[in-house]
């Protein structure tokens, strides 16, 4: 039976130590680290997202701003918007919420965003220093750099050699995550919707992480005996069995028959979930100690 990895915990771990490293440099005269989160549009399931990540910006003692714009809100009015906190001494992260309405350049609004304060990674600038291994100075996505913390968790901070399968290619997530392990020393799979006979190349992996949204898709027998399973999945699927209309959350991977076989997986809820906040909160740290002359925290 695997080995179940507490995202919970670690990312309580994480936010509280952001906490003690964001009080610290307000003990040393420096103003607290900021965070910029802007939200176009009124879909419920990003509110609850941007509501989550100002509150916790609060709770890690951060300057939390967040911006709500109306759906019809005019492209040159979010870039405005953007050029007046790249400039704003105050804030060290902005991060603009995803998906945005159809009638704005998701692309041209994230390179808008200063390098320096992208604490999404999304930026080219950021994409270009992870892809080159200039892990130690980008700014990683916060769910890939949270998976990878988990990850270490399972296994050590020593990964090398090991064979590791990416299922997905998004730029969000399986991207950044295979650039991750390959600058950890992992021989790095990127399986997706065309991959050829995507069992047997499950298979064949020591780290598996599944980034695919679709519930459940990963089976038991997919899965090498030992393997530390990573699962970045959240699906919402009907749970009639709770009762009528009801439903529960679900990864990309089949949970029972996993984790019979794997050395250790993440549990959803509760797995790679609470990572992405926390990671979050330390790239919005880690911004602020370099804008003031110091050395980046490391998590
Ligand atoms: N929408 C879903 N995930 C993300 C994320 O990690 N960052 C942003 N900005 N939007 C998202």
């Amino acid at each position: 039976m695997a080995n179940i990895i507490d995202g919970k915990l670690v990312a309580a771990e994480v936010t509280s130590k952001v906490q003690e490293l964001a009080a610290e440099l307000v003990s040393q005269g420096c103003p607290p680290p900021g965070l910029a989160v802007i939200i176009v549009g009124e879909d419920p399931a990003s509110q609850v997202y941007v509501s989550s990540k100002s509150k916790k910006a609060k709770e890690c003692g951060f300057l939390s701003l967040q911006h709500t714009l109306p759906a019809n809100t005019p492209q040159e009015r979010l870039l405005g918007l953007i050029a007046e906190l790249n400039a704003d001494r105050r804030i060290n992260g902005i991060l603009v919420q995803l998906p945005l309405p159809g009638h704005i350049d998701a692309g041209k609004v994230i390179q808008a965003i200063s390098p320096e304060k992208d604490v999404d990674g999304f930026h080219f600038v950021n994409v270009g220093k992870l892809s080159t291994g200039e892990v130690g100075t980008a700014f990683v996505p916060c769910t890939p750099a949270g998976s990878m913390l988990l990850l270490e968790r399972a296994r050590g901070r020593d990964l090398s050699g090991l064979t590791a399968v990416v299922v997905g290619r998004s730029n969000i997530v399986g991207k950044p995550m295979a650039n991750l392990l390959l600058a950890s020393n992992c021989t790095v799979t990127i399986a997706h919707s065309k991959t050829r006979d995507l069992p047997a190349v499950c298979r064949t992996a020591d780290i598996l992480v599944a980034a695919v949204g679709r519930p459940e898709m990963i089976r038991g027998d997919w899965i090498k005996p030992g393997a530390t399973v990573i699962d970045v999945g959240i699906n919402r699927v009907p749970a009639p069995e709770k009762g009528e209309g009801k439903s529960r959350l679900v990864g990309d991977v089949e949970f029972a028959g996993a984790s019979a076989v794997a050395g250790a997986i993440t549990p959803v809820p509760g797995g790679v979930g609470p990572m992405t906040i926390a990671m979050l909160m330390a790239n919005t740290l880690a911004s602020a100690y370099l804008s003031a002359g110091l050395a980046r925290p490391r998590f």
